[in-house]
């Protein structure tokens, strides 16, 4: 893999590169297209990574579907495919680690121990083997890309950061590989994580500035669909994540909630 990227670079392209987990829908799709769109070349990779999956989560269930993925990235023209095993990027008794403190303990964080030690860490370690000159992320994971922003900088990878905005179905809800889990009946209530967004929104434009009362307006949201278990929502600061008084100068506006056994999230920024 770094042999097929180097030999990329030494022609004199520009190399983009979209990591993903697989499972490959529009989402994932539309970073390739920006990535084919401001690159020479684009390399991709779909690795479900063990290390950011907690005991309790769906690292067995993950869907997968290489053949499926393989074909989308090639009809979107994506040049290298990199698919390593868990035994290849993980060697036994790895004991090295890229954390990103202060972030990586908030908001997902709280409710996924150890899931950001594990997407810097697999991030970091593909960034080293593709050295690519631009990585494309979604606005979908808000904090994760907060976070590999932050290693970058700290670390001196010496990669651009491109974070691309969030695409949804035709009703609101945000594209997930984890979409797939859910029954009709929660598919219908997991719409409720955008309107809450989009009740935040309204009072926004409606000139409420308190993040208080413009929670409260979610939480009513919420209130109406009993089935959906809200894990949280929270107003904060685009760069610290620390929670905002009021959003006169901007917030991004994030969410998580089960449906069913499924946690979905979801955000807005103002
Ligand atoms: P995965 O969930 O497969 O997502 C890969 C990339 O696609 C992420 O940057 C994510 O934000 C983006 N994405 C997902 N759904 C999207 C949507 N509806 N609209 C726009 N972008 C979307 O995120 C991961 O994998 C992993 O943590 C990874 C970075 C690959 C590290 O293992």
């Amino acid at each position: 893999m770094r042999n097929a990227c180097r030999e990329l670079k030494q022609s004199g392209k520009r190399l983009g590169f979209v990591p993903t987990m697989g499972a490959l829908h529009a989402g994932h799709l539309s970073l390739v297209r920006a990535a084919r769109a401001q690159c020479d070349a684009v390399a991709a990779s779909v690795f479900v990574n063990p290390t950011q999956f907690g005991p309790s989560e769906d690292l067995s269930k993950y869907p997968r579907n290489l053949e499926r993925d393989r074909e989308l990235l090639e009809k979107e023209k994506a040049d290298i495919l990199f698919t390593p095993s868990a035994e290849e990027m993980y060697q036994p008794g790895a004991v090295t680690w890229v954390t990103v403190e202060g972030l990586s303990e908030k908001l997902e964080g709280k409710s996924r121990p150890g899931h950001f030690r594990g997407v810097a860490t697999i991030v970091s370690k593909l960034f080293h083997i593709i050295e690519p000159d631009r990585a494309y992320f979604g606005q979908k994971d808000a904090q994760q890309a907060v976070i590999i922003r932050k290693m970058v900088r700290y670390l001196d990878l010496g990669v651009e950061i491109i974070v691309c905005p969030i695409v949804r179905e035709g009703d609101g809800l945000a594209l997930s590989s984890r979409n797939v889990y859910l029954s009709p009946e929660e598919r219908k209530q997991a719409l409720v994580l955008y309107r809450a967004l989009c009740r935040v929104q309204s009072l926004a434009d409606l000139g409420e500035r308190n993040a208080q009362n413009l929670r409260a307006g979610a939480l009513q949201v919420f209130a109406g669909e009993k089935q959906v278990r809200l894990d949280y929502f929270e107003i904060v600061d685009k760069d610290s994540l620390e929670p905002l008084p009021d959003t006169s100068r901007g917030a991004l506006v994030v969410t998580a909630a089960y449906v069913g056994k499924t946690r979905l999230i979801d955000n807005i920024v103002l």
